[in-house]
């Protein structure tokens, strides 16, 4: 199988074998940022530019090494001090990076669909990492990996996703890729944080926490989105905690050995308590390496026009 697509937009496009290439070729990746020595030639001559319209800390940060380790050359552009600021419009801004020679434009946009409008206009492949609350496809893959480089597959497995789905592309990107690859989600949180069309989606909706987290093999918890609550969909943060939030008690209706995942940034005593955040089942910082590595196949994949073997 080789990778044939000029962007990656989103998990809702990919078959599940697209998914497990990009699962497959994270590997190789990852033993290489294991090494003293992180950086192979393999994108050498390639240019990799960061548009990130919204802050991140770990997608941007990550695609930059993932860049870097692979020799490809990286620039990310400070939408804050850029000419966005002076009212250039998107696709005036990415055409300008389109003919400075881009190979491949890594955007976060507040906007629903801006990757796609990208994507339609310019030469360079578009990589989302992350358009409002339609997807974050690397944040999915990396979950995955996470997941089933801890459990060895993830087809049968149960699924919990936590909180505030309404917001949250990370949900969307998970429950479109876990469930291509076979496992079962299931999604609890406040009914006003809950989307319709979920059951549509392949998905299981709780209203009790509790029933949602039994059994489960891996709980992912999300982070509920202060800057794009609108007011009165919960009461306070207190009470989120107390309704809805991860605690250890929680946890132990899961499996023993159930994962914990976090897309991060945490927002410590409110969705998750900081026991189970930095308890044994956490992989939350195991998911941060992680995506070094599955930005590093994704970029790989893309500039490589199919290539699979990554040279040692
Ligand atoms: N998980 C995630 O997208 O984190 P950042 O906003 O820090 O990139």
């Amino acid at each position: 199988m080789k990778w044939t697509r000029k962007d990656l937009l989103g998990l809702q496009d990919l078959s599940s074998d697209e998914i497990n290439l990009i699962l497959d070729q994270t590997a190789p990746m990852k033993d290489i940022i294991q090494r003293d020595i992180k950086k192979v030639p393999t994108l050498r001559g390639k240019s990799v530019i960061n548009l990130f319209y919204e802050p991140s800390t770990r997608t941007r940060t990550s695609f930059e090494l993932a860049g870097k380790y692979l020799s490809a050359d990286t620039s990310s552009l400070a939408v804050s001090t850029s000419s966005v600021v002076k009212g250039e419009s998107l696709i005036d801004t990415g055409k300008t990076i389109d003919v400075m020679g881009a190979d491949i434009v890594v955007i976060r946009h507040q906007a629903s669909g801006a990757p796609l409008l990208l994507s339609q206009n310019i030469k360079a492949s578009v990589v989302n990492a992350g358009d409002g609350f339609h997807e974050h496809p690397t944040q999915g893959l990396l979950d995955m990996f996470t997941i089933r480089e801890k459990k060895g597959t993830i087809q049968g497995l149960t699924v919990t996703i936590l909180g505030d789905v309404l917001h949250s592309r990370v949900a969307r990107s998970n429950i479109w890729g876990l469930t291509k690859l076979g496992a079962k989600v299931r999604v609890a949180g406040p009914s006003t944080l809950m989307p319709p069309g979920l059951a549509e989606m392949g998905v299981e909706v709780f209203n009790r926490i509790e029933d949602a987290v039994a059994g489960a093999d891996v709980v992912n918890v999300l982070r509920i989105q202060l800057e794009r609550q609108q007011k009165g969909l919960f009461p306070t943060l207190r009470e989120y905690a107390r309704l809805f939030g991860l605690n250890q008690a929680r946890l132990a209706l899961a499996q023993p050995d159930a994962l914990v995942l976090h897309p991060g940034p945490m927002n410590r005593g409110v969705e998750i308590s900081p026991e189970v955040a930095d308890g044994p089942q956490s992989v939350i910082t195991e998911q941060v390496t992680n995506g070094v590595a599955v930005r590093m196949a994704v970029l790989y994949l893309m500039a490589g026009g199919g290539l699979v073997d990554v040279p040692r």
